[in-house]
């Protein structure tokens, strides 16, 4: 310690974080300094490869806590905001926390103090990193490098470059593993990069823009496409330049036809309008031959104006040879951050039922007639909203391409979005329920409710549909032993 510190600062602490995202060492660390009264002017967090050197006490020389069970008080809120401000890359941000970990002491509910200067400053560091993990699910394009076999025989490779703003690269893993589980990839970022084998996450140090590829043939295929669902009608140059900041548009194949098509784009509006066309884009000439090949398409689908909300498209799960297939309307809130269909509370209602009918959802292959979550925005809540007639029909080619490869013998639709879907008409559900319906594939179509109904409900009406939706279920269960044994 200089003699200036010695002086002036006394005692002062050095935490060196291990990892610039590193969430919990700085909590473990910052409940060890409260429990031990130090103050925040006494402590410096200093990040990896950040200067520690101007001060001479390090990590180890920390206080221990007399009382370590000494109750700290953080509020839900903060821990949660303070969960995401970990991956900001302001370089106070730990200082920053442990200020108000430090002040929330004495002070539990200053996180609702939105006059408050630091409260104000964290909640915009949130926002801020919750914007650009949204950007890098919806900006990261692949580009596939070679498709010999490599060392482990893996094939394809694809390889992404992103610019995060944020340390949010490690984090968002999991997202691209969820999405992408079946294709080997790099994500390439300057703040380090992570790899994905089919197996593991590796992870390694950061990479320069000359190491990622710069296009493959496949990006002329993807331009064609972008250019023949870019709808003039929905252009709003403000808001596209908002959500799709300039800065991404280098690494993405369709970037370059922006500018072309904006400027084409009252003209193709008038002609569009002209002949009478709706929002809505053209079929796909070829359907995609594999669940994992719809599973990467889904996500660039823009056909009807619920693609373009901020959501994920949510893929069908499940065996491909399953013989039911139960088709729900569309993934809810919870559907849409897991990535998975049913995974919320309509999906608790429907695995209990399964299991009650001693049907094995293991075994059944579970998809939405339609694939994006249709919502507004509430506050901070997204609230479902039922697709339009026009939206269900236009995500058929998406179910019907998952049933051509599952070829299901039984079909199960939940409520009447997923009975249209399968019909092409608006049904009474209550008409058509309990009988089995031919499709045109030669597998069975059985309408019941939608699991969600029967949560709207209460009291005898309540228990009235649930005993009606246990008994279509029965009902199928038999028929699939009938069909399957
Ligand atoms: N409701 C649906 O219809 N599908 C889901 O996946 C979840 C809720």
């Amino acid at each position: 310690m200089t003699a200036l510190q010695h002086v002036k600062l006394g005692t002062y602490y050095v935490v060196h974080m291990p990892e610039p995202d590193d969430f919990a060492f700085w909590r473990e660390r910052a409940r060890q300094l409260v429990q031990c009264d130090v103050p925040p002017d006494r402590v410096a967090w200093v990040e990896p490869g950040g200067n520690g050197s101007l001060f001479s006490h390090g990590d180890k020389r920390l206080p221990v806590p007399d009382d370590a069970t000494r109750m700290i008080r953080a509020s839900k809120r903060f821990l949660s905001i303070a969960k995401n401000v970990a991956h900001h890359s302001d370089p106070e941000r730990f200082s920053l926390l442990y200020a108000m970990l430090w002040r929330l002491q004495s002070n539990p509910r200053l996180m609702e103090d939105k006059a408050d200067s630091q409260v104000r400053r964290l909640e915009d560091m949130d926002k801020s990193v919750r914007r650009d993990a949204h950007k890098m699910h919806a900006f990261v394009r692949f580009r596939m490098v070679g498709d010999e076999e490599g060392p482990e025989g893996n094939g394809e490779h694809y390889v992404a470059w992103f610019e995060p703003d944020h340390h949010i690269v490690r984090r968002e893993a999991g997202f691209f593993v969820r999405r992408f589980a079946n294709m080997h990839w790099s994500i390439l970022t300057p703040r380090g990069c992570i790899h994905w084998d089919g197996e593991v996450v590796r992870e390694s140090g950061p990479a320069q823009k000359s190491d990622a590829p710069q296009g493959d043939p496949a990006e002329d295929l993807w331009r064609k496409y972008y250019a023949s669902i870019f709808n003039p009608a929905r252009l709003k140059i403000g808001a596209m330049l908002k959500e799709m900041p300039r800065k991404y548009w280098k690494n993405m194949p369709e970037a370059a036809l922006i500018p072309e098509l904006v400027a084409g784009a009252q003209k193709r509006e008038s002609e569009m309008v002209d002949a009478g066309a709706s929002l809505f884009g053209e079929e796909f000439e070829d359907r995609p031959e594999t669940l994992a090949a719809i599973d990467k398409a889904i996500h660039a689908c823009r056909k009807c104006p619920i693609g373009s909300l901020e959501n994920e498209a949510v893929m069908g799960e499940g065996p491909d040879d399953a013989a039911l297939m139960i088709v729900g309307e569309q993934p809810g809130d919870q559907e849409d951050l897991a990535g998975k269909p049913f995974v919320g509370p309509a999906g608790q209602v429907l695995d209990a039922a399964l299991a009650v009918a001693g049907i094995e959802r293991e075994q059944t292959y579970v998809t939405n007639a339609v694939k994006h979550f249709k919502y507004t925005q509430r506050g901070k809540r997204r609230l479902h909203q039922s697709p339009t007639a026009k939206e269900i029909d236009v995500c058929r080619w998406w179910h019907e391409a998952e049933r051509a490869i599952v070829k299901p013998k039984v079909v199960l639709a939940l409520g009447a979005s997923a009975a249209r879907a399968m019909l092409g008409k608006t049904v009474s559900i209550s008409k058509v329920r309990g009988e089995p319906m031919p499709l045109d594939d030669g597998s069975e179509l059985w309408v019941t409710a939608h699991p969600s109904y029967l949560l709207r409900l209460d009291g005898d009406a309540k228990a009235e549909q649930e005993r009606l939706f246990a008994a279509d279920l029965a009902a199928v269960k038999e028929r699939l032993s009938q069909l399957v044994g």
